[in-house]
């Protein structure tokens, strides 16, 4: 089996900060993101990794970047070894396929969610109120419908624990207004054309979530993007309404610690090893649709 990178540890750079998933560095003005091999699940990060995981997230968001850079700029310096800063290039075996270099910037305290389809949390509140964040839907969708337009759905940026679904009027107490209107505007413009890419490949992209940063007063996109792990990816082929779709993340996982009497806190359970393979080839398996 690949290497499996669980923590990183570089001595002479000053560690930031550990995400669930990203390693986090300071270099002079910019940031040093390693994404690792870690998967989460219910929020719990578990002790065991998913091999090249880290390596699909980054090398997925690098090309989604690089599809919207003339809807909006985002914090990408370099991701090859050989174009980072010199003193960097030590720790190529470490870095190599799964790092960002990027601009610091501060992070919005809201995720942008945008859905063209109805799953998760919102066929939840669908189920219960006919609306998805307050927005009121026609009736008669059933699960993993297609909307007709896809709506922006914006969640808090939790810190610790879940993120939680907020309305529009409510994401503009948190930002201003205006600042609001735009992230609206972008998200919506960034999702259909990643639907309309991802179509042509076969794939369906039901929902994604986007984070933006401010550089001044510059407004760009960062963290990651239309990865598996911020998305759900569905098969075309295999779509059927009425029903959950399988995605192409960390849904084998999920399903699996479901078998199980956990209850989904800390620590959570090793995974076995045909789990993580599985889900090892789903992972890759959406990279190289994506990036073919
Ligand atoms: N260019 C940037 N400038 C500042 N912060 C950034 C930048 N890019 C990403 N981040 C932040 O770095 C973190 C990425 O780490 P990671 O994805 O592992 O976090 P996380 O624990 O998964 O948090 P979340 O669930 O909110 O994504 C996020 O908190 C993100 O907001
Ligand atoms: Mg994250």
């Amino acid at each position: 089996m690949a290497d499996i990178l669980m923590e990183t540890k570089l001595d002479d750079l000053k560690f930031l900060k550990r995400g669930k998933v990203r390693d986090i560095y300071e270099y002079d003005d910019y940031y040093l993101i390693i994404a690792t091999d870690r998967v989460s699940a219910f929020d719990v990060v578990l002790p065991t990794g998913i091999p090249d995981k880290g390596r699909v997230l980054t090398q997925i968001s690098v090309y989604w970047f690089n599809q919207m850079k003339d809807i909006i700029d985002n914090h990408l310096v370099a991701y090859q070894v050989e174009d980072f800063p010199e003193p960097l290039k030590k720790y190529r075996n470490i870095l190599e396929g799964r790092t960002m270099l990027v601009k610091k910037a501060k992070p919005l305290p809201v995720e942008c969610i945008v859905r063209g389809y109805l799953s998760g949390s919102g066929w939840k509140e669908y189920k219960k109120s006919g609306t998805v964040c307050k927005i009121k839907l026609p009736e008669g969708l059933v699960e993993s419908s297609r909307l007709e337009k896809a709506i922006f759905t914006p969640s808090t940026k939790a810190e610790e624990g879940h993120d939680i679904n907020i309305s529009f009027e409510e994401m503009k107490a948190i930002v201003e207004p205006s600042l609001a209107e735009k992230l609206k505007d972008i998200s919506l413009s960034i999702y259909e054309r990643a639907r309309d890419i991802a179509e042509k490949k076969g794939i369906i992209i039901a929902d994604t979530k986007m984070e933006f940063g401010l550089i001044d007063d510059k407004l760009i996109l960062i963290d990651e993007l239309l990865t598996p792990d911020s998305s759900r990816f569905w098969a075309k082929k295999d779509y059927m309404p009425g029903k959950g779709q399988d995605s192409y993340d960390k849904q084998i996982v999920r399903d699996y610690l479901l078998t199980l009497d956990w209850d989904k806190t800390y620590p959570g359970p090793e995974l076995p090893p045909h789990i993580v393979q599985k889900t090892a080839e789903r992972y890759r398996e959406i990279l190289k649709i994506i990036t073919s």
